[in-house]
């Protein structure tokens, strides 16, 4: 996380932050992108024409997102890159899980880059698959693992998506978190009966999910914590729970915090607060609206001119969201300045390196997911795909 200490931050238009900040902008700093690397991407692309596809989450930099082909969250990333079997090669402006879901997803004779290999997840890293199988050991210990579904978010390595697809379960994202699980509770007779779900690896997303959209209360879900024995959980809270979540965690969206919520309904009249499900429980619970990046966008897009917002979720999307909406008055839920390091990983140099070289007839950071890993990965990646109604919409 990039954080710098600044006041509540609005971006709408015409915001002064002179007086609190104590430093004047001289209303002459760089440009953000640099011209030369501009046209050389331009060019880069121009030259490869057909044979490449960029994808572009919303989380990345606009020197970056100007040369995506497609932008979205990562179901509809997810979608895209299945969908373009004709692109020799998919360029993936966003991190390393997207990357190999884009890789499993896409033929043999395609090949996934992504600009820098430094661009990885905190949250993926928190669940191992060696941690993950000493759980589901634990699990089976109990006598509850027949009854047990694994679901794991997108955000988490390829490994741990292939363990899910080996064991019944599937991979879903923040905008089908709901319609998974309900999937998965069926997989074993459903919500009324012992069917449990063991959800990796973010809880907030899990907790939200279940309680929220699932009519479970928050004591359903209990929290597996990889560091301590026995997940510091004993065998009889293991089979009294709906919902075991490991517990991961989004250290970006964790910045937001209800206290800030209260403090911006009680300075801007009639603010609307819009969160991703990756914040905690209470700050979604604050929250007027939540759902992913994808209905975020479409939220503020449909927005009355005039409407005041307080968004939750990485700020080169809201500052995004603020510089496209100058009719609305959107602001930043938080009081540091918060970027997702690792997306930002991906810059203009990064991306110019690697059309450039593949201009040049050099495949650079290709994204490999092993054949093995790939298959399982595969199967619970399609049950995904294949779920029903408003896998898409929110
Ligand atoms: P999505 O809304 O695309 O799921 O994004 C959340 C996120 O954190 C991606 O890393
Ligand atoms: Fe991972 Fe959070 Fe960054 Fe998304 S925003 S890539 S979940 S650290």
């Amino acid at each position: 996380m990039t954080t710098t200490d600044l006041p509540l931050l609005p971006l709408g238009r015409g915001t002064d932050l002179t007086s609190e900040r104590g430093v004047e902008c001289p209303g002459d700093l760089p440009p953000a992108s640099d011209p030369a690397l501009v046209e050389r991407a331009r060019a880069a692309k121009a030259a490869l024409g057909d044979r490449v596809f960029v994808l572009g989450h919303h989380y990345q930099r606009d020197e970056v997102i100007q040369f995506a082909d497609v932008t979205g969250d990562s179901f509809k990333l997810a979608r895209e890159a299945a969908a373009r079997p004709d692109a020799e090669f998919i360029v993936f402006c966003g991190v390393h899980f997207m990357a190999e879901s884009a890789d499993i997803l896409t033929g043999e004779s395609q090949q996934v880059i992504l600009p820098d290999l430094a661009a990885g997840c905190s949250m993926a890293d928190m669940a191992r698959l060696t941690q993950v199988e000493m759980a589901w050991d634990a699990l089976g210990a109990a006598g509850v693992a027949d009854s047990v579904v694994p679901v794991t978010y997108m955000n988490s390595s390829a490994d741990i998506k292939a363990f899910c697809g080996r064991n019944g379960g599937l991979v879903c994202t923040s905008s089908n978190a709901e319609v998974a699980l309900e999937w998965a509770f069926e997989q074993k007779g459903g919500l009324e009966g012992d069917a449990k779900i063991f959800f990796l690896p973010d809880q907030h997303l899990g907790r939200n999910t279940a309680v929220l959209k699932m009519g479970l209360t928050v004591d359903d879900c209990v929290v597996w914590d990889p560091f301590r024995p026995g997940g510091g959980l004993t065998p009889e809270q293991l089979r009294a729970a709906k919902v075991i979540l490991w517990r991961g965690h989004c250290s970006v969206h964790g910045k937001f915090s209800p206290d800030v919520v209260d403090e911006l309904r009680a300075t801007i009249p009639g603010v609307q607060i819009l969160v991703h499900p990756e914040c905690t429980h209470e700050v979604v619970l604050k929250a007027d609206l939540v759902g992913s990046t994808e209905f975020i966008i479409k939220t503020i897009e449909a927005a009355p001119s005039g409407s005041s917002w307080s968004i939750g979720t990485e700020l080169n999307l809201v500052q995004r969201l603020a510089a496209a909406h100058p009719d609305k008055n959107i602001s930043f839920l938080d009081k540091t300045v918060c970027y997702c390091s690792t997306m930002n990983r991906i810059d203009l140099p990064h991306l110019v390196w690697a059309l450039e070289s593949l201009v040049a007839g050099t495949v650079v950071n290709r994204i490999e997911v092993d054949p093995d890993t790939a298959t399982w990965a595969q199967l619970a990646l399609e049950r995904m795909l294949a779920l029903p109604g408003k896998s898409h919409k929110d």
